[in-house]
């Protein structure tokens, strides 16, 4: 048997490295149109980070594993073909700001219309608005030549950075397929692959439309579960509670259960907003505007919680930042991973740079060249040192990068923590307190560190959700 997989990406990549090293009978081969991010994965340099990836790779790459370009060979070579394209958010046009793109989608259907020589089971792996199915059997019909291509839907639920470990051990596999007997049979070809390492009990079989809507609602409710707390957290930072201790509490309740519960400045990652606002254009377009303006508020405490943050850094510090720099700890949407797509640290700088602060910026895994992109700052300033000033033509604008989180300190007014890596827990706070301007405050925006011990070596600290105790 052979598998391709269409798009080399955050989903592609590590789902398809893990097919591979379970299957060692099947040859697996991802292509992508781009040379580059191929070439990458070709390298020692993989174009994503996830913990455990290398590994797998090094393993299966040359054996049972394959990056390539030639997508028309593998394509018609292959018995099973994953779609895994990117699926943003249209920025123009009908439904724009929250539509799904389903330009790229397209393009890799028509590319497998024209590819296949032979019948073929289709997969979407990639996120897509319920009934997407329908319109990727049009296309594929259209262009058959009498091949039968039977369409599945099977969603991935892997999380960024701990992607290997979800693959490896998932929660549940969903398999969606037509309720026709040749539907029935390619559910029972991907059943059969997946069967080489996850338990029965957790591959679940549904209807085409449950499978594509699941994806779409189960991560609706983990952003909404993320909104909750953080609504919560602005009234215990009102009344005294410590959002630790209530979500703690709550989360006992074995009908809410612990999970997900963590107060922050807010989510952050490619999926959550993008498919809320997927979810509220759907729910539009089906006449149903109660249900689109449910979700679209889970969207909207998240941008508020983001600029709650923001507000509070620069009243805390006697209404100005202008001149002051300012530290922060960590740019990516979560630990463990170097993504920054829609990471809440984009909005909370931009915030602070409007203020006129001067920041300086570490995260173990972001390059300065994705901060600066992200902060939309010019490029003609950059110089390669490991401390990097640079200017935008506007308004005189001041980030750099730092090499570690000691130097991003030195001489600042602050700090903020804006992603939990674990290696922020164990920093020398008091070396740093030494190094900074005083009064010096700190903002945890993740609640990575002791407030309590904080204050007792010095800092003014807020901590999102907890009591404020000032001075
Ligand atoms: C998410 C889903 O978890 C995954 O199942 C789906 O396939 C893709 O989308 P991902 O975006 O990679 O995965 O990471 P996740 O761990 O869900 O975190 C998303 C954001 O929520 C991050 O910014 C994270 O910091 C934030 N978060 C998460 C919180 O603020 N609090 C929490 O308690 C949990
Ligand atoms: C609730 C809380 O469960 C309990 O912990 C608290 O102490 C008091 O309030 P109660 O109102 O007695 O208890 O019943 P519960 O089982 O929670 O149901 C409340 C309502 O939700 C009922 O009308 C029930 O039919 C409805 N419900 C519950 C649903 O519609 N769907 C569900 O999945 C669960
Ligand atoms: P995800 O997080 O969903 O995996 P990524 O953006 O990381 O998304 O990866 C999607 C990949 O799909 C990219 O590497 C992109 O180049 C690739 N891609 C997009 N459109 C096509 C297409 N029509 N054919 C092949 N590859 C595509």
């Amino acid at each position: 048997m052979k598998i391709c997989c269409i798009g080399a990406g955050y989903v592609g990549g590590p789902t398809m490295a893990v097919i591979a090293l379970k299957c060692p009978s099947i040859e697996v081969v991802v292509v992508d149109v781009s040379a580059k991010r191929i070439t990458a994965w070709n390298s020692d340099q993989l174009p994503i980070y996830e913990p455990g990836l290398y590994d797998i790779i090094k393993q299966c790459r040359g054996r049972n594993l394959l990056f390539s370009t030639d997508m028309e060979k593998h394509i018609s070579e292959s018995d099973i073909i994953f779609i895994s394209v990117n699926t943003p958010t249209k920025t123009s046009g009908l439904g724009a700001g929250k539509a799904a793109d389903l330009t790229y989608w397209e393009s890799a259907a028509r590319t497998i219309a024209d590819a296949s020589k032979s019948d073929k089971i289709v997969v979407e792996k990639s996120t897509v608005p319920v009934r997407t199915a329908e319109s990727l059997k049009r296309i594929l019909t259209h262009n058959s030549k009498g091949i039968n291509h039977e369409i599945l839907s099977n969603p991935e639920f892997l999380a960024e950075g701990q992607a290997i470990q979800d693959l490896l051990k998932p929660d549940r596999v969903l398999i969606g397929g037509f309720e026709t007997p040749q539907g029935r049979k390619a559910v029972q070809v991907l059943r059969d692959v997946y069967a080489h390492w996850v338990p029965e009990d957790r591959i679940i079989i549904a209807n085409l439309w449950s499978a594509e809507l699941s994806k779409l609602v189960a991560n609706a409710f983990l952003a909404q579960r993320i909104s909750s707390v953080n609504a919560i957290s602005a009234l215990c930072e009102a009344t005294g509670a410590d959002v630790s201790q209530v979500a703690y509490a709550v989360g006992k309740d074995s009908r809410i259960g612990p999970m997900f519960l963590n107060a922050s400045i807010g989510f952050g990652g490619s999926s959550f907003k993008k498919d809320i606002l997927n979810l509220v254009y759907i729910c539009e377009c089906n006449g149903l505007a109660e249900v689109a303006d449910y979700w679209k508020l889970v969207v909207k405490i998240n941008d508020y919680q983001k600029n709650r943050f923001v507000e509070r850094v620069i009243s805390s510090m006697f209404n100005t930042v202008a001149g002051k720099r300012i530290a922060v700890l960590g740019f990516a949407c979560k630990k463990d991973t170097g993504d920054t797509r829609e990471t809440p640290a984009i909005d909370v700088c931009k915030g602070l740079l409007e203020e006129k602060a001067t920041l300086s910026i570490y995260d173990p895994q972001v390059t300065k060249e994705q901060i600066q992109h992200d902060l939309a700052m010019n490029n003609s300033d950059l110089n390669h040192s490991n401390y990097l000033q640079l200017t935008n033509p506007a308004t005189i604008k001041q980030v750099g990068k730092a090499s570690n989180a000691y130097e991003a300190a030195k001489g600042a007014h602050a700090v903020c923590i804006l992603t939990e890596w674990d290696e922020f827990r164990k920093l020398d706070y008091q070396k740093i307190y030494e190094s900074m301007q005083k009064p010096a405050f700190f903002f945890d925006g993740r609640n990575v560190v002791d407030p309590h011990k904080l204050r007792a070596i010095g800092f003014v600290v807020y901590s999102i959700g907890k009591p404020l105790m000032h001075g």
